[in-house]
């Protein structure tokens, strides 16, 4: 540790999506559904599914491989990996240390972090406590999903909703006042049973009988989740921005959690901001859990949205029940620290 005060910012972003499509057609074959439904209630037009045999970690990988390149950083540099996810590879060891194996980042530690649709937000923060404290100078964060994995493909009121992916950052130390400025935590227990996973745990463990009674897979009250998400993103969103000290005129960006488009255009309405700050590609991947945030920041770091000082919010809601929203001074080159 020493003097010198820094702040803790996004430094690169990477992500990877899995080749193949299923778009809202192929829906329309195996339940009963139609695109005109699915586009009017979601946004969704098409999810990305990796292949039998790919596990989270092998996405996670690949997108944590984009990110360093991305932030000019060697595995060797870094100190921690959080893979935020719901659909580790196995119970254990976590994805996160397959990850380490995969990448070579023999220096780090990690672990993994469940806060469902949330986990990136909750990832990130953990990250930025443990830059801006000195502890650590650059950790990998990542969001990786195969939600295919977990989903019945006869639940007509699940399946269409979700896709697989990942995406990562290096958050670093930067000059102070720049990147992470606030960031917001929330959850509620009592909402847990709206979204969940029943099967596999210590509760219910795997057995022939939950299997047959398909308890492995994703069970939601859709609509209960819709209230609760309309109500929670622009209200994490005006809490971060308190906490920062800034107004919802000040946001240059806000890249929200991609569950459904509604569930977006009634947060960008609270915090009346206009169409063209709001960064949305749910209509592509459809809901990708914690690799939701981290692949859209990805795509807009890379369509070069995002300038220098740019105020970004990010903010996210999900299975728990769970939310979190941060502010961020965006950095490009001027508030690096490079050492
Ligand atoms: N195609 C056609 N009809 C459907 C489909 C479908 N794919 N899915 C549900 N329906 C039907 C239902 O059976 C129901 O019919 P009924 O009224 O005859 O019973 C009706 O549509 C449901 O209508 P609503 O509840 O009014 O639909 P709504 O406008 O609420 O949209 C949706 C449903 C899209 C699920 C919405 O509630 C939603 O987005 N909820 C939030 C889900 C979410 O974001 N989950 C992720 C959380 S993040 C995480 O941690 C993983």
């Amino acid at each position: 540790m020493n003097n010198i005060r820094f702040g803790a910012g996004i430094v690169g972003t990477g992500s990877f999506l899995p080749d193949k499509v299923y778009d809202n057609k192929y829906f329309e074959k195996i339940i009963d559904t139609n695109d005109e439904w699915i586009v009017s209630r979601t946004g969704i037009k098409e999810r990305r599914v990796a292949d039998n045999g790919i596990a989270t970690s092998d996405l996670a990988t690949k997108a944590a491989l984009s990110a360093l390149k991305d932030a000019g950083k060697t595995p060797e540099e870094i100190d921690m990996i959080i893979v935020a996810t719901i659909t580790p590879d196995s119970a254990f060891p976590s994805t996160a240390c397959i990850v380490q194996k995969n990448i070579g980042a023999f220096n780090a530690c990690a672990f993994d972090l469940e806060a469902a649709c949330t986990g990136f937000m909750y990832a990130l923060t953990i990250a930025e406590q443990f830059i801006k404290t000195g502890f650590h100078k650059n950790i990998l964060v990542i969001g990786a999903e195969t939600l295919s994995t977990i989903l019945d493909y006869t639940d007509r009121n699940t399946c269409v909703l979700f896709g697989d992916g990942a995406g990562a950052v290096v958050v670093s130390r930067v000059k102070e006042g720049n990147g992470i400025i606030s960031s917001y935590l929330g959850a509620d227990g009592r909402g847990g049973d709206l979204l969940m996973v029943p099967g596999g745990g210590s509760r219910m463990p795997a057995t022939a009988q939950t299997f047959n009674d398909k308890m492995h897979f994703i069970k939601m009250d859709g609509r209960e989740v819709f209230k609760f998400a309309i109500k929670i993103m622009g209200e994490a969103a005006e809490k971060a921005l308190e906490v920062a000290g800034l107004a919802k005129e000040d946001i240059d960006f806000l890249i929200p959690h991609q569950a459904n488009s509604r569930i977006i255009d009634a947060a960008a309405r609270r915090l009346k901001i206009s169409s063209d700050k709001v960064f949305i590609n749910v209509e592509k991947y459809g809901n990708i859990s914690a690799a939701s945030i981290p692949v859209a920041l990805d795509e807009a770091n890379k369509m070069n949205l995002l300038r220098e000082g740019n105020v970004v919010v990010l903010v996210g809601f999900g299975g728990g029940l769970t939310w979190g929203s941060c502010v961020l001074k965006w950095v490009k080159t001027g508030g690096r620290i490079d050492d």
